[in-house]
C-alpha cells in the first residue's frame, strides 16, 4: 500500500513539473513575441524555438529550487525527530552516562538511523565495559597499596617505644624496608604495564642470542636460587632470535623470579628452549607448590594471587605475569600454563621467527 502512494507522489510529483514546464514555456513565447514585436526583428523560427524552449527550463530550473529550499527545511527537522533520541543518547555518554538504551528495531523505516542507534549501543557497551575495567584497576592498586602503607605505619608507630629491645627494633626496620622496596617495586610494575599497554609493536627489534639472555637471567636472580638451595637446570642450545631484548630479559626474569619465589627449600627448576619451523619454545619449570585449577586461567590477570594471605617474603604485587604476557603478545607469541598443585608448574612461551644454529 506504502508502495502504491508511493509511486502515484512520484507520477504527481512528475506531472506538476512537466506542466510547470509547459506553462514557462507558454509564458517565454508570449514575452518574446512582445519583445520582437517592440524591438522590430523576428528572429527565425528555430531560434524563437531555442529561446522559449531555454527560458522555460531556466525558469522551471529557478521554481524548483525555490521549491526544494522550502520543502528541503521541512523533512530535514522532521527527519531529526528520528535521530534526536541517537543525540540525546550521544550527549548522555559524553557526560560519561554509559546507560543508554537505544532500541534500533524503533528505526526500522530509517535504515541510517537503524545503523547508527546500534553502533551508538555498542559503542556506549564497550566505553562501559572500559570504566568498570577502570574502577576495578582503581580499586586494586588502592587496596595492593594500602597493604604496604599500613605494615609500614604500624611497624613506625611500634619504634616510638623505648622499651625495644634493639634487635627487635631491627626487625621492624627491616619489614619497613621490605614494605617500601614492594611498594616501589608494585608502582614500577604499574608503570611498567602502562607503558606496554599503549604499544601496537614491541619497538626495537634486532638479532641476538636467546641461550646466552635465558642463562645472564638465570645467574643475575642467583642469589635468590642460591639462598632456598634450588637445584637450577638448564637445557638451551645455542639459538638466535629477532626480538626486543630488553622486553624478553623482562619475561625470563618474571618467569624465573615466579618458579624461585614459589618453589620450597631443595627444589628444582629446570629451563628448556628448542627452536622449530615456527620460532622457539621456552619452558621454565618448577618443583614447586603449583596452582589450583581453577586459578589457572586467571594468573594472567591484573593484580590476580592465588593466595592473597601469602607470607611478606612471597608477597608480589600480582603484576608479573600480566607483563609477561603483554610482551610476549606483541612479540606475535603465546604463553601457557601447566600445573598440578603440590607437583610443581611449567610456563611456556612460544615465539614466532627464530633461527637456531
Ligand atoms: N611458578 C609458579 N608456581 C606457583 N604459583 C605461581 C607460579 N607463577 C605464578 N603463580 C601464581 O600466579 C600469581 C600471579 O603471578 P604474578 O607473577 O603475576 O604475580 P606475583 O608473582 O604474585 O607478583 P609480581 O610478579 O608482580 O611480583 C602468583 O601470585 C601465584 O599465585
Ligand atoms: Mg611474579
Amino acid at each position: 500500500m506504502k508502495r502504491i502512494q508511493a509511486i502515484i507522489r512520484i507520477v504527481a510529483t512528475g506531472g506538476f513539473f512537466v506542466l510547470l514546464y509547459a506553462t514557462f514555456t507558454i509564458g517565454a513565447y508570449f514575452l518574446t513575441a512582445w519583445i520582437y514585436r517592440v524591438v522590430g526583428h523576428v528572429p527565425p523560427p528555430y531560434l524563437i524555438q531555442v529561446i522559449n524552449s531555454l527560458l522555460g527550463g531556466v525558469a522551471l530550473g529557478m521554481v524548483s529550487f525555490a521549491i526544494a529550499v522550502l520543502i528541503g527545511a521541512r523533512p530535514g527537522r522532521r527527519n531529526m525527530g528520528v535521530f534526536e533520541p541517537i543525540f540525546a543518547a550521544m550527549e548522555q555518554i559524553a557526560r560519561g552516562d554509559f546507560q543508554v538504551s537505544l532500541s534500533s528495531t524503533s528505526y526500522r523505516a530509517n535504515v541510517f538511523a537503524s545503523l547508527l542507534a546500534q553502533s551508538v549501543t555498542q559503542m556506549a557497551e564497550e566505553l562501559s565495559q572500559m570504566e568498570h575495567l577502570r574502577q576495578d584497576f582503581i580499586s586494586n592498586v588502592s587496596h595492593e597499596i594500602q597493604s604496604p602503607l599500613t605494615s609500614i605505619r604500624g611497624f613506625a608507630r611500634l619504634l616510638r617505644s623505648d622499651e625495644l629491645e634493639v634487635s627487635e627494633q631491627l626487625h621492624y626496620l627491616s619489614i619497613i624496608e621490605a614494605e617500601s622496596m614492594r611498594l616501589s617495586r608494585m608502582t614500577d610494575s604499574m608503570l611498567k604495564l602502562a607503558t606496554l599497554e599503549t604499544l601496537e609493536a614491541p619497538g626495537e627489534r634486532k638479532l641476538y642470542r636467546l641461550d646466552k639472555q635465558i642463562r645472564a637471567q638465570i645467574l643475575a636472580c642467583e642469589p635468590e636460587w642460591a639462598a632456598k638451595s634450588l637445584e637450577l637446570e638448564v637445557a638451551v642450545p645455542e639459538i638466535e632470535i629477532v626480538a626486543s631484548e630488553d622486553l624478553l630479559s623482562q619475561v625470563w626474569s618474571n618467569l624465573l623470579h615466579n618458579s624461585i619465589k614459589f618453589t620450597p627449600r631443595g627444589g628444582k627448576i629446570t629451563v628448556e628452549a628448542h627452536a622449530n619451523e615456527a620460532g622457539i619454545d621456552c619452558g621454565i619449570s618448577d618443583t614447586g607448590i603449583g596452582i589450583p585449577e581453577e586459578s589457572q586461567p586467571r594468573i594472567f590477570e591484573r593484580f590476580y594471587k592465588v593466595d592473597q594471605s601469602r607470607e611478606r617474603s612471597n608477597a608480589g604485587s600480582g603484576l608479573g605475569l600480566s607483563i609477561a604476557k603483554k610482551i610476549v603478545e606483541l612479540h606475535q607469541g603465546t604463553i601457557k600454563v601447566h600445573s598440578q598443585l603440590g607437583v610443581g608448574t611449567t610456563v611456556i612461551v612460544a615465539l614466532p621467527g627464530t633461527a637456531e644454529h
